[in-house]
């Protein structure tokens, strides 16, 4: 059928035509945003879940219904390169300028932006001093030179204009896992202070099965700060209704029995079930979409999706974590460490790359064992590939993952080619 016409939106991010099974979370958030804006009390939100499953896409959900009822939204996300400190004034300028509409600056605008003034001069922040030109700075509140203490004082200075103004501000935060310690820790000694003084501000973050962790180690209290939230694969109604509805809209049904096999080759992954869909509808003649037209559909989508959303998360990836990548997926759902180590030692010698890159790594073991899979295993939770699902146990961040290396071994080194040169 007419690709143009296509409704399927497979990429990062990208809305899905038809957004369901997440009433549950849009109505947390939505009540949320209503006490804050009242001074009731409520919690932040923390969605986290696999690759691809919809966390960006509802956390601009969020993002969406803060704006309608008139709060400041302001979108942070959390790269590598991201300098959290300056970010955070960015916030606050950002913030303030939303608050403070055209030219007039009410007072307790102007008292906050001179303490976001020193924070910026104190953290040497870039583009100090165009806050507002001739603007004293206000010493105290966010200039210790300690980010815990000068985080909550910018808080606590944007939350009272806010409150004066009547609204409220949502800060969104991607990809949270990428988020040091250190700052993650100042975050939600942050919202503590907030949440204290019953100010409306309000985060919603994002992030990969890590994230609860590290959030409890940062601080005892994160239990109270946030509605925690696991972002699953879609249920069989929801997956039906996320490929059916979008078509039924431009006319077009899907037969039951491709329907069946999408949901079978996805598990209800949205990811791939917009990848799926927008291949079927390309395959189709029309003005249904039948089983025959998904079976043309299902190598094409599967290759689509091995060289980009699966193969852009193995790129950074060395050798040997790729090999224990592969042991990883030879042992079936979430291996214990110790069955990892134990399959690389006595994983069999073959030819195969995987064969040989195992060898290399038993040989840089030299009585290390443990050591050595430990740091791969480290390394490889880093970067955001692996995860532990429960004590011990290790497991792929990215669904269907253990598929994808199964179908580079049968491919003949189809992932070598993504190793780095020697
Ligand atoms: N509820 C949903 N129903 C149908 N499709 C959805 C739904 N949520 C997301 N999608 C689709 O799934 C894909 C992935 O969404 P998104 O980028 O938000 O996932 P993510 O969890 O943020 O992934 P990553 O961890 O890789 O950043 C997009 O193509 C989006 O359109
Ligand atoms: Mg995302």
């Amino acid at each position: 059928m007419d690709p143009v016409r296509n409704p399927y939106s497979p990429g990062a991010g990208a809305p899905p035509p038809a957004l369901v099974g997440r009433d549950a979370e849009l109505a947390t958030c939505s009540v949320a945003i209503q006490r804050f804006g009242l001074g009731r009390p409520d919690r932040s939100m923390l969605l986290t879940g696999l690759r691809g499953v919809g966390k960006t896409v509802l956390l601009r959900e969020f993002g969406r219904l803060a704006e309608g009822h008139r709060w400041v939204h302001y979108a942070a996300e959390i790269t590598e390169e991201l300098k959290f400190v300056e970010e955070m004034g960015a916030l606050a300028h950002g913030a303030l300028r939303a608050l403070s509409p055209g030219r007039v600056v009410v007072d307790r605008a102007r008292r906050a932006l001179g303490v976001l003034k020193s924070f910026q001069l104190k953290w040497k922040l870039p583009g100090e001093g165009d806050v507002v030109i001739g603007l004293d700075p206000v010493s105290g509140p966010a200039d210790s030179g300690l980010l815990d203490r000068d985080l909550a004082g910018l808080f606590l200075e944007i939350g009272a204009v806010a409150r004066v103004r009547g609204v409220g501000i949502l800060v969104t935060i991607d990809e949270v896992q990428n988020l040091p310690r250190e700052h993650l820790g100042a975050l939600m000694v942050a919202l503590h202070r907030v949440s204290q003084e019953q100010l409306p501000i309000m985060v919603a973050a994002a992030g990969l099965p890590t994230v609860p962790r590290l959030v409890g180690e940062a601080k005892t209290y994160a239990e109270r700060l946030f509605h925690f939230r696991t972002i699953n694969s879609l249920a069989d109604a929801d997956a039906r209704a996320a490929l059916a509805t979008p078509a039924d809209a431009e006319g077009v049904r899907w037969r039951g029995a491709a329907l069946d096999r999408v949901l079978t080759e996805t598990r209800g992954y949205p990811y791939f079930i917009q990848e799926f869909g927008k291949h079927a509808w390309d395959s189709a003649d029309g003005p249904e979409i039948t089983a025959d037209d998904v079976d043309i559909a299902v190598p094409r989508a599967t290759r689509e999706l091995d060289a980009g959303f699966f193969r852009v998360r193995i790129d950074r990836t060395s050798r040997e974590e790729q090999a224990f990548l592969a042991v990883v997926a030879s042992l079936g759902d979430a291996p214990h460490h110790a069955e990892v180590v134990r399959a690389i030692e006595t994983w069999t010698d073959d030819d195969s790359w995987i064969g040989k890159a195992v060898a290399d790594i038993r040989g840089s073991m030299g009585g290390a064992e443990q050591g050595v899979a430990e740091r791969l295993r480290d390394s490889l939770i880093a970067k955001g590939l692996c995860y532990s699902p429960r004590e011990g146990r290790i497991d792929f961040t990215v669904p269907l993952f253990g598929e994808f290396l199964h179908r580079q071994e049968g491919s003949g080194g189809g992932m070598e080619s993504a190793l780095p040169p020697p």
